[in-house]
């Protein structure tokens, strides 16, 4: 199903995901990958979106590649990262015929449902990485800590008002996904509607992002991902997997 807020509702998106709100963790992405890998230049970011975490750690390297499903959400990351290269692509396919120094994925790798979606990201990823280089993959969830979680979300633009609750539950704990449900109020000419966007995630343990990752060739590692206080006990996890590929 298409997530409306990465589509027909794209004008939105800002308001329910400020971009001041990624500075914080851009940084400390940038820090881990330019540690594994020191002198790095080149930076392939899968499910980028509208570029609002790349705007931030893109300065730590002289040429970015941003890749999204939506091309909706990358139109806005052109607007606001005209010195990256932007290309439509499904991370799980993904083939640009070249290699990086470095590769990122984000939240938007809760969109891999199955562990044949997670290994493909993973191939995406060793793929376009040269030996010698690092993936960094940030899930939000892990399945051992996941909790069911609602949050309030409001922004403003001058133009346009969001008020919305995101509500954030397990159906079925024997498989692997979760449904993340937004309820939105969405002002806009003096008027406003109601909109239901469900978003079906993955949902996967530790364990099993590391069996698959290895499977594909990567030595892997955890580091811990500065997640703000504000989401102690709200489900989010904190371990990001630093994927190497050997070499180089
Ligand atoms: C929360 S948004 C990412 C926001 C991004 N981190 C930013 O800083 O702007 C999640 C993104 O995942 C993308 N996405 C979902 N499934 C995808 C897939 N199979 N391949 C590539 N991108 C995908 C959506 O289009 C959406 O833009």
């Amino acid at each position: 199903m298409r997530a409306l807020i990465y589509d027909d509702l794209v004008r939105f998106y800002p308001l329910l995901d400020p971009l001041e709100d990624h500075a914080d963790e851009a940084e400390a992405y940038g820090g881990v990958l330019l540690g594994e890998v020191p002198g790095a230049q080149s930076l392939l970011e899968l499910g980028a979106g509208a570029g609002h975490g790349a705007h931030y750690i893109k300065r730590h390297f002289t040429s970015v590649t941003l890749t999204d499903l939506s091309s909706p959400m990358l139109g806005r990351s052109r607007t606001l990262n005209p010195d990256c290269e932007h290309r439509v692509g499904d991370m799980r396919t993904l083939r640009l015929g070249r290699t990086f120094d470095c590769v990122l994925c984000h939240d938007a790798v809760a969109y891999m449902l199955s562990e044949s979606d997670l290994r493909s990201v993973l191939e995406t990823a060793w793929a376009h990485l040269r030996p010698g280089g690092a993936a960094l993959f940030v899930p939000d969830a892990l399945a051992e800590t996941f909790v069911e979680t609602h949050e309030d979300h409001a922004g403003d633009d001058g133009d346009r008002s969001l008020r919305a609750i995101s509500w954030s539950y397990d159906p079925d704990p024997s498989d692997t996904t979760h449904v993340y449900d937004f309820a939105f109020l969405l002002r806009e000419g003096g008027e406003v509607r109601a909109v239901h966007d469900r978003h079906v995630c993955g949902l996967f343990p530790e364990a099993t992002w590391v069996r698959l990752a290895e499977s594909v060739g990567f030595e892997v590692a955890t580091a811990q991902r500065p997640l703000p206080a504000e989401y102690a006990d709200s489900g989010y996890t904190d371990t990001m997997f630093v994927l190497r590929r050997r070499g180089g």
